[in-house]
């Protein structure tokens, strides 16, 4: 599983999602599988319902949770499809879901996928092979006032508008096929000793449009609530400020019992408190942890139980 993907924050994500025996759990974001075979680890009678939108992510746990083949529903789309996944197959309500989000490293290694600035291959990033827009689409073909809110809204750098406008600039003279050729020309406006942490954030920005992550995220999120048993957990792993923030005010949301002005005499609002805050802070990964795999340095934990 290692060689597919490294799971980050394994054994305290599958801890905090307290798995009953016989219970019904969701692992939105499967990848290579390794938090899922945790979770089998601490109850092997479970059912699961294991999303990914990447089919090679499907095709390999599947051989990796060979075993468990008969108590997982694997399911090759994106989370969002949650509820018509579980009324398809009969489930009315699940006692915990995980999600752990982005990508994996084996989408990030040199494997045609397009998503990393280190391996110069055609601009992708599609999660979803048979998504319809790639990185090439956004990049190329976007107007230029969409492109500016994609890399000013999901970028958050300060030279958003100097590599916007390069971008605009080099497309009218010829196509941006690669990651090198954006690589190069994001390195041509910004000082040096700032490039890494530019390229990184810009291309993250176009693969959070690409996969429209952050939509995905919010919707799946609202969905949860009604299908959650009492005591049943959202476990989220998130790795960037954006994601982090949906999920942090989410909670914050759900945990509030009213929502009237504080200036009214009473509460005339119906809003109910649907989420115990589990985790006060995000649970960081270890020292170790970062050492041993750096890919999880910014992983943050956040946990909520259903009232
Ligand atoms: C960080 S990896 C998960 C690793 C996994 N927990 C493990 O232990 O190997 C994220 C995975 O979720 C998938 N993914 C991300 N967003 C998704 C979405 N909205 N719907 C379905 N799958 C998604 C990616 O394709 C990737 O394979």
């Amino acid at each position: 599983m290692d060689s597919f993907h490294k799971s980050v924050l394994k054994k305290e994500a599958i801890e905090f999602l307290n798995i009953r025996s016989g219970g019904v759990y969701v692992d939105a974001t499967l990848g290579g599988g390794g938090h899922l075979a945790e979770m089998f680890k601490i109850a092997n009678d479970i059912k699961v319902i294991a999303f990914d939108t990447d089919m090679e992510a499907i095709h390999f746990a599947k051989q990796e949770l060979e075993e468990f083949n008969d108590k997982i529903i694997f399911v090759n789309k994106n989370f969002s499809y949650l509820s018509s996944a579980l009324a398809l197959n009969y489930i009315k309500e699940i006692d915990g879901i995980l999600f752990d989000l982005g990508i994996s490293s084996h989408q990030i290694r040199k494997n045609g996928r397009g998503f990393s600035f280190s391996h110069n291959e055609r601009l992708d990033m599609r999660m979803n092979q048979n998504g319809s827009i790639s990185a090439f689409e956004v990049v190329n073909f976007y107007p230029q006032k969409e492109l500016a809110r994609v890399i000013h809204e999901y970028c958050e750098d300060r030279y958003w508008q100097r590599i916007t406008r390069k971008i605009i600039e080099e497309r009218a003279k010829k196509p941006i096929e690669t990651t090198f050729q954006l690589k190069n020309l994001i390195e041509e406006v910004i000082p040096k000793n700032h490039s890494i942490k530019s390229f990184a954030r810009v291309f993250q920005a176009i693969r959070i449009e690409v996969n429209k992550e952050l939509d995905s995220l919010k919707k799946t999120l609202e969905s949860v609530v009604p299908i959650l048993k009492e005591g049943g957990r959202i476990v989220v792993i998130s790795y960037h400020s954006l994601e982090d923030r949906i999920v942090k005010n989410f909670f914050k949301y759900e945990n509030l019992k009213c929502i009237c002005p504080p200036k009214f005499p009473k509460c005339i609002c119906s809003k109910k408190k649907t989420l115990e805050i589990i985790t006060k802070h995000p649970k960081l990964p270890s020292k170790e942890e970062i050492e041993r795999n750096p890919q999880s340095r910014s992983a943050k934990l956040r946990v909520a139980e259903k009232c």
